[in-house]
């Protein structure tokens, strides 16, 4: 029979002050925590003695810094994190690096000057992250970019830029190209867009055809590029040319091939401008007077140029041969001196003449004098001031733009997988200057895009596009100063790396 135990014995069995009783695994716990700490702190002790302060930090710094890492002094002059544990103030105002250590070495330059709140307020490290490793410094998130364009404000009150942005590729999450909204507008107003908005500069205003490419130089994208289907019914374009074994006008496919006056630069950002010696000059020769000059064509220069090389020309002439010129009078020679031939009045009178009818020919011959080619005058191409005036005709300057979009960044290469058609579409029915045949934003918007709002009848709904983050598109900074311009001596010792003082000890020595 189990024994019966009241609960004021059950109560003596147990010993309250036990936990005051020495207990030897309680023991050996308390001493290895301080002894492990002891060790920490003598670790942490023996390495900032060495010189290695990689322990304190999270993590690595970005790739370009690694050089300076362990100089945790270049970038932190501040004791933010103890600040803002006396303070209590955990919103992360207060940040533990200055603006001042980047621009010792990145004098970064603003953003705008108007930009609320002002480029030396914004701490860089909002926008730079550091201690992650391999990611890159300037793979900058949208959220700092929509914190003031979600909702613009300027310190002039001036705005030339839309004021309201959200998302590229979300239905008006993002403001149509500034050209494209100009060219829609059919009206000299220019609704949203400021004084300062550099699209102004490339489009003019036209009565007749509203906004129109400014360039003042005839062409025309039809006559040199044929466009047909081929078999398959596709677009193609071709540059005509005469086929010679067939003896008729053909066309070759110059649907990947644009490149015959379009060559992308050096990054394979935009194309280079065009260059009448390169692009045009094989098919429209400036020849003058094929007559006594075959071949010979004129210097594709300024006024002054093409007559000093016109006047030569027919000045050698009279000289080397006056026969030419209808009279074969010896030349006069002064006695006493080497004799240097010199012009007769009659011959000057020549001169003058051919002068005359070669700078109308040069300004505007036809091919039917000439043979087979293109016509090629400067007035074909240039709209040319005093026309009717030998010795006072003036070229108005192409002013041919080389940019559409200045305030985005764009790549031909990162698209060479399209061809250019699928972008510059209206190119095939275009006859004049004037047509911009740049695609408009919603043809972007169809691969740079995270949730294509209504996908097209039939197609998988997609949840992955090409990037949409603002900097895929734009840059921040104004470029020009905010590269790396310092020295990092501290590591090579007095540095002869920085050319300043390469020059200066030249200049000294
Ligand atoms: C290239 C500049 C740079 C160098 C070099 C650098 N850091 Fe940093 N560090 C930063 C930036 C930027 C931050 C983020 C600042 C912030 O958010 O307040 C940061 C943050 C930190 C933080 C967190 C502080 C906080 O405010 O939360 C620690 C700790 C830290 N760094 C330690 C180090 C140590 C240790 C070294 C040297 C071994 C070092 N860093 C070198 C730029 C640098
Ligand atoms: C001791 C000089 C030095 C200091 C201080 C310094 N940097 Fe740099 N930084 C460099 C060098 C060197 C490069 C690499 C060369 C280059 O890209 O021009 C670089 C590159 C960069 C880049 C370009 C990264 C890229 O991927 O192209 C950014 C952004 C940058 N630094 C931001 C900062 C910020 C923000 C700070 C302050 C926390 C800072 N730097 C402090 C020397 C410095
Ligand atoms: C501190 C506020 C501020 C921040 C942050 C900011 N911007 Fe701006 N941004 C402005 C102001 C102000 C203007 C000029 C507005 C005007 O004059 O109409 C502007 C103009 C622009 C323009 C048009 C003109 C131009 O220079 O190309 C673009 C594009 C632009 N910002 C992109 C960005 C991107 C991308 C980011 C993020 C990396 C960003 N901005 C971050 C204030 C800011
Ligand atoms: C492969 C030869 C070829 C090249 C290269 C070429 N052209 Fe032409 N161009 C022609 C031919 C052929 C015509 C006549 C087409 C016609 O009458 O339909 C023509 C016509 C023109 C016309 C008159 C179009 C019209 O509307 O009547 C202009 C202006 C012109 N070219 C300018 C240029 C310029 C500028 C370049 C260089 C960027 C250039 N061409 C390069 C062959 C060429
Ligand atoms: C087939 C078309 C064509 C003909 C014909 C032509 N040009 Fe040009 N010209 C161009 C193009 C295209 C440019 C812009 C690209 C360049 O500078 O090469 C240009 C540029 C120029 C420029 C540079 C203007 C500036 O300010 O940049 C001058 C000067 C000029 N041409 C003079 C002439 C003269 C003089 C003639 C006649 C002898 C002539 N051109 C005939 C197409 C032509
Ligand atoms: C993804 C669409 C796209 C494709 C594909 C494309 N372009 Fe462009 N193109 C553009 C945009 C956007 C601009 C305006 C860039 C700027 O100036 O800011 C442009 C500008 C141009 C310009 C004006 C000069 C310049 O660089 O700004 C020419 C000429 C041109 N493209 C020719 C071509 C040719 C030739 C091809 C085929 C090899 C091609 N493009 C393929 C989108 C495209
Ligand atoms: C014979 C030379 C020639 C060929 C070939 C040619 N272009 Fe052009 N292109 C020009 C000239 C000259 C200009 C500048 C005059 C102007 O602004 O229209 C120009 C301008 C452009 C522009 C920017 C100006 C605007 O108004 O949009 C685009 C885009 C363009 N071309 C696309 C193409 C494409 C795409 C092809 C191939 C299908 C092509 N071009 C073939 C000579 C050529
Ligand atoms: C067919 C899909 C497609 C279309 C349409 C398209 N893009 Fe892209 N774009 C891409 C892809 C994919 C990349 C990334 C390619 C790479 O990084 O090499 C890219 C890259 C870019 C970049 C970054 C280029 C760099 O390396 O700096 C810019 C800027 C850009 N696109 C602008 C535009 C603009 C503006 C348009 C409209 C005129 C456009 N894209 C239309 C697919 C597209
Ligand atoms: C796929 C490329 C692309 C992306 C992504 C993109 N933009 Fe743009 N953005 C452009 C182009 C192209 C323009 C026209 C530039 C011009 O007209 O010079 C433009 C124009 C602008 C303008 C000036 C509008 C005006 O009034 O002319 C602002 C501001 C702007 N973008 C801000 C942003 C912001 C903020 C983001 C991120 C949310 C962003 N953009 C994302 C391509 C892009
Ligand atoms: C609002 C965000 C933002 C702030 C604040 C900011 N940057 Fe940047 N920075 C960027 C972006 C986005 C890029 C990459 C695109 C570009 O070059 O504009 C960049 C690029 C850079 C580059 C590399 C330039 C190059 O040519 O590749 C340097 C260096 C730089 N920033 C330094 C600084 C310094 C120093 C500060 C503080 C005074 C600072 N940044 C503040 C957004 C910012």
């Amino acid at each position: 029979m189990p024994v019966q135990y009241t609960s004021r014995q059950l109560s003596e069995r147990v010993e309250i002050e036990s936990h005051k009783r020495p207990n030897r695994f309680r023991r050996r716990t308390w001493w290895a925590a301080f002894w492990l700490s002891v060790a920490c702190v003598v670790w942490l002790a023996y390495e900032g003695a060495h010189g290695d302060y990689h322990i304190f930090e999270g993590g690595d710094v970005a790739h370009v810094h690694r050089m300076f890492e362990n100089d945790c002094a270049k970038c932190h002059t501040t004791w933010a994190p103890l600040e803002r544990a006396l303070h209590l103030d955990f919103s992360h105002k207060v940040y533990s690096v200055d603006n001042k250590a980047c621009l010792a070495c990145h004098p970064g330059s603003v953003h705008h000057t108007n930009q609320i709140p002002a480029h030396d307020v914004l701490s860089c490290a909002e926008c730079h992250l550091e201690h992650k490793g391999n990611h890159s410094l300037v793979s900058v998130g949208d959220n700092v970019c929509l914190r003031c364009h979600a909702h613009i404000e300027t310190s002039d009150n001036e705005k030339s830029f839309v004021t309201s942005v959200r998302e590229f590729g979300r239905q008006d999450g993002h403001p149509e190209f500034a050209f494209a909204r100009l060219l829609d507008s059919k009206s000299p107003d220019t609704p949203g867009i400021g004084k300062k908005h550099e699209v102004l500069k490339l489009l003019k205003f036209d009565e007749k055809a509203g906004w129109q490419d400014r360039a003042n130089i005839r062409f025309n994208h039809s006559a040199h590029l044929k466009s047909e289907r081929d078999e398959s019914g596709q677009l193609v374009y071709g540059l005509i040319g005469q086929d010679q074994r067939l003896g008729k006008e053909r066309f070759t496919d110059l649907s990947q091939t644009c490149h015959a006056c379009h060559e992308k630069d050096a990054q394979g950002r935009y194309m280079l401008p065009i260059r009448f010696e390169q692009h045009c000059q094989k098919c429209h020769p400036l020849l003058f007077d094929n007559a006594k000059f075959p071949g010979l064509q004129v210097p594709h220069e300024r006024p002054e140029v093409v007559r000093g090389f016109l006047t030569d020309n027919y000045t050698l002439t009279a000289l080397r041969d006056p026969a030419s010129v209808g009279e074969a009078k010896p030349v006069r020679s002064i006695p006493g001196r080497k004799s240097r031939p010199v012009l007769s009045k009659d011959q000057v009178g020549w001169v003058e003449e051919q002068l005359k009818s070669a700078e109308i020919q040069t300004l505007r011959h036809t091919h039917a004098m000439f043979g087979p080619e293109a016509k090629g005058g400067c007035a074909y191409c240039h709209t040319v001031n005093n026309q009717d005036q030998p010795g006072a005709w003036e070229i108005v300057p192409p002013n041919i733009p080389d940019r559409w979009e200045p305030h985005a960044i764009f790549s031909h290469q990162a698209h060479q997988m399209m061809n250019c058609v699928e972008c510059h579409g209206a190119v095939g029915e275009s006859k004049d200057t004037g047509d911009v045949m740049l695609p408009k934003m919603e043809l972007c918007g169809k691969c740079h895009s995270r949730h294509p709002e209504q996908p097209p009848a039939g197609a998988p709904l997609r949840y992955f596009g090409a990037s949409n983050d603002c900097v895929e598109c734009h840059v921040y900074h104004d470029h020009g100063e905010d590269r790396f311009v310092g020295t990092l001596d501290s590591l090579l010792g007095d540095s002869k790396a920085n050319p300043d003082a390469i020059l200066k000890d030249k200049n000294t020595n």
